[in-house]
């Protein structure tokens, strides 16, 4: 199985890329958290692949959450793995991760594989530069094939947390309080499509009168309501507002 988080397409590529070379089957953890879906049963000898995005140098929320909610019981016949897609430094995803299998499962990832990808965060990259997005994703075109090869003959390889205790405690609490969802406008270019709370994994948006509401205090940060909107109504704090939006062109939505 092949497990990704994904809100704008760089973890659900190289999934579909790690699919056709090992023929996994490919789960999107978005849409299992939202359907409450939390079975993670594994056959005997089957691989776990989780890919997933780096945020504030540690794992997504949600994707935290739903690993603590999981059925999932490991033996060593079961190959582990991590992807952890990044913009520009990868932080602790792989030994945060490895804190939540070990205490659920009594056991590690086998290995952590790094993937360099478009920075989707929006606030501090200008994604309208051209230059930047394509040399990104030739970046991740780079390293995938290598990646696959590893995976497909098994490698333990283990990324180690960079951090020191406090630094992650900092990011820690720095991405809590950035993840408040009154930082989120909407703008009057606003159609009512209803995209962006199709969208959002943690159910914070609700529509009323034609607008998005942000009705939960706090969301999982993913920003994939202000990427997936047809007119970019939505900003996160005034640092987005021409910024542009992102989606991985080498995959679909
Ligand atoms: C809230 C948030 C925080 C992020 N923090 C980091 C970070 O600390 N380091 C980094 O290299 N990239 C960071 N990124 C960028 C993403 O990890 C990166 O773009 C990832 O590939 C997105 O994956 P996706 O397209 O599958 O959603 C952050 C993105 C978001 C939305
Ligand atoms: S996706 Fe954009 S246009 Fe559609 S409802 Fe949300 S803010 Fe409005
Ligand atoms: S409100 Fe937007 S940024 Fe927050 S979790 Fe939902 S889709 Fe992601």
């Amino acid at each position: 199985m092949i497990l990704y988080f994904s809100s704008t397409g760089n973890g659900k590529y190289a999934a579909e890329r790690i699919a056709a070379g090992t023929g996994d089957r490919v789960v999107s953890l978005g849409d299992a958290y939202k359907s409450g879906d939390f079975d993670l049963s594994l056959d005997p000898g089957e691989s776990l692949g989780l890919i997933l995005p780096t945020y504030f140098g540690v794992l997504p929320s949600v994707v935290a959450d739903f690993l603590e909610k999981a059925e999932l019981r490991l033996t060593d016949s079961n190959y582990v793995y991590t992807v952890d897609t990044y913009g520009f430094h990868y932080g602790n995803v792989a030994a945060e991760l490895a804190k939540i299998l070990r205490r659920k499962t009594g056991r590690e990832q086998d290995a952590d594989f790094l993937l360099q990808s478009v920075d989707n965060w929006v606030p501090n990259l200008d994604l309208t530069d051209e230059t930047y997005v394509q040399s990104a994703l030739d970046k991740t075109d780079e390293a995938l094939p290598g990646i696959i090869e590893g995976i497909v003959q098994k490698k333990r390889v283990r990324v180690k947390g960079e951090w020191p205790a406090p630094m992650l405690l900092m990011m820690k609490k720095a991405y809590k309080s950035a993840s408040r969802t009154k930082n989120f406008t909407v703008n009057d270019s606003c159609v009512g499509c209803g995209r962006c709370a199709a969208q959002c994994p943690t159910r914070a948006i609700t529509m009323t009168e034609g607008r998005p509401r942000w009705t939960k205090a706090n969301c999982t940060l993913c920003l994939g309501c202000l990427h997936v909107c047809p007119k970019n109504a939505i900003a996160y704090t005034k640092a987005t507002v021409g910024h542009g939006q992102y989606y991985n062109p080498k995959t679909t939505r």
